[in-house]
């Protein structure tokens, strides 16, 4: 079946993103091209439609980007949204002007045009979020206003027989209570999308994909047990079977039974069709890090060891053709390439591409897709819930959770504790999804008494903060009950361990991990 698809061109709007995503949950396939790509280009996709989105410029600037008015000719529904609206008005031969006032936050909207087959079914009176300086002061020949604010003449204007509309203020955000919706009736009623758009065809197209450019050579992989790499293994396995190696490096600062459960679901017997190569290099991590208590040092040389411990065993694999990455759309955008641009995903931890190994070229898979769209991939290829829904974990593991020199004692120390602190979040039905939680070792010793001996021992501080992009966090209101009893099991169990603390600090000043 054909692929229903929606572009997206992108006038560098910071709720780009945002856009696709509120389409893909239409389920429709949307893609963000850059707003240069030539017509013929955006033709040859056969869109059902077209979005143009925000941006921070002025259409009357002559260094703003334009579009050409061939855009609006190609026969294809075209939704501009804040700059991309101004931007159709200006090159259909509206007016553009400053506006006295700018709007900036959620503003009153008032719909003119129920018939709007945008703005159908939204209440006479709703509220939209607004974010421009400039606004539309006459609409193009053919336009009729649809709706309007108190501070915007034109909120919204459409012309229905060329299929083209436009929305002054941002639908994708969810300060736009009727936003999805709106996004929603165009996606389904004016462009026509049934939403096809599911993970059962997105499994089946890539498997075919991926063996049209591998064929009949081989892929390797730097499997972490993390989401989007196991993810990429389980797809890969089922495109190309025994030609995938995966390498798993086991550091000895992964969580507890970590590197187990790794090997039970991608090792032998584990269920999934790939050649899979265990390296224990715990020792080796180990003496590399001995001695070492600055933060920035022990991050650099658990890069390091990895990239050598990787390169080695896949230098001893014999000839690998392709290099597989677990690169996922968020990090395609974040690093401004366009759809066709070649991205490689740089861990802080593992640092792009091993360079000392060649390969003939890279396979990313999931570089289409968002993460929770690889979450659900991951359930439609048979992974484990309790996998593909884990909390994200820094590539150095526990080296960035020791604060001061990692040892083995130190790490059994935190694996414990933070076991426990997991089990205990789970009894209490705390949604961890929100979030991170976890045990950290700090440095501090003090004295304690147990029994009837006095003890020098370490403290343990419990982190479990709330964030939704990472940038920011707060510390998470746990039940003291749940905090008491992590107390009493951590420190009646974890040798070597005789304090809990729990910390309160948010991001900033603090980051969430303790170095
Ligand atoms: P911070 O500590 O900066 O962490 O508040 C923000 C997010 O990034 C994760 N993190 C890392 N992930 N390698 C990674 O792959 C790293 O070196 C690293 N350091 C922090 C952290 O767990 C949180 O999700």
């Amino acid at each position: 079946m054909e692929q229903e698809t929606i572009l997206i061109l992108d006038f560098g709007g910071q709720y780009k993103q945002l856009i696709a995503r509120r389409v893909r949950e239409c389920r429709v396939y949307s893609e963000i091209l850059p707003h240069t790509t030539p017509i013929e280009a955006l033709r040859a996709r056969a869109p059902r439609g077209i979005i143009l989105t925000g941006g921070p410029n002025s259409v009357y600037d002559p260094a703003s980007p334009l579009c050409s008015p061939e855009l609006f000719a190609l026969g294809v529904p075209v939704l501009g949204i804040c700059y991309g609206a101004q931007l159709m008005a200006h090159v259909l031969g509206g007016q553009v002007a400053p506006a006295d006032t700018s709007e900036y936050g959620g503003t009153d909207l008032c719909i003119d045009r129920a018939d709007s087959p945008l703005l159908a079914d939204v209440p006479p009176q709703t509220t939209c979020w607004m974010s421009h300086t400039d606004r539309i002061m006459a609409v193009p020949p053919g336009f009729a206003v649809t709706a309007h604010t108190p501070d915007c003449p034109v909120a919204a204007m459409e012309d229905g027989a060329r299929k083209l509309y436009a929305v002054q203020f941002h639908p994708e955000v969810a300060h736009t209570p009727e936003g999805a919706a709106m996004l929603r009736r165009f996606v389904r009623e004016v462009c026509g999308c049934q939403g096809t758009w599911q993970m059962a065809s997105f499994v089946e197209e890539q498997v075919k994909a991926l063996r049209a450019q591998i064929g009949t050579k081989r892929v390797l992989l730097a499997l972490s047990g993390g989401v989007d790499s196991s993810v990429t293994a389980a797809l890969l396995s089922r495109a190309v079977g025994k030609q995938l190696t995966c390498v798993f490096v086991d550091h000895g600062l992964l969580r507890k039974n970590e590197g187990e459960q790794v090997k039970a679901i991608f090792g032998p017997g584990g269920g999934f069709d790939l050649d899979f190569v265990g390296v224990d290099a715990r020792a080796r991590f180990f003496a590399a890090l001995q001695g070492v208590t600055d933060p920035e040092r022990k991050r650099k040389i658990i890069g390091e060891q990895f990239i050598h411990t990787f390169e080695e065993t896949a230098n001893g694999l014999g000839e690998i053709h392709f290099f597989a990455q677990g690169t996922i759309y968020p990090d395609v955008v974040e690093s401004g390439a366009g759809s066709d641009g070649a991205v490689i995903k740089s861990h802080h931890n593992v640092g792009g591409l091993p360079k000392g190994i060649r390969f003939e070229g890279i396979v990313e898979p999931l570089r289409m897709l968002f993460k929770d769209e690889v979450r659900q991939l991951g359930l439609e290829l048979g992974l484990p819930r309790a996998l593909v829904y884990r909390q994200p974990f820094p590539g150095p593991g526990l080296g960035v959770r020791i604060v001061g020199e990692v040892t083995p004692e130190k790490v059994c120390m935190v694996q414990e504790a933070d076991a426990i602190f997991q089990e205990e979040l789970q009894r209490f039905g705390i949604d961890t999804g929100a979030g991170q939680f976890f045990a950290a070792l700090t440095n501090l010793r003090s004295v304690g008494v147990m029994g009837d001996h006095r003890t020098y021992e370490y403290a343990v501080a419990l982190r479990a903060v709330l964030t939704s992009d990472y940038m920011t966090a707060t510390a998470a209101r746990l039940p003291y009950d749940l905090l008491d009893t992590c107390m009493t099991r951590i420190v009646n169990t974890v040798p070597g361990v005789n304090r809990v603390l729990y910390d309160l600090t948010s991001k900033p000043p603090a980051t969430i991990e303790l170095e």
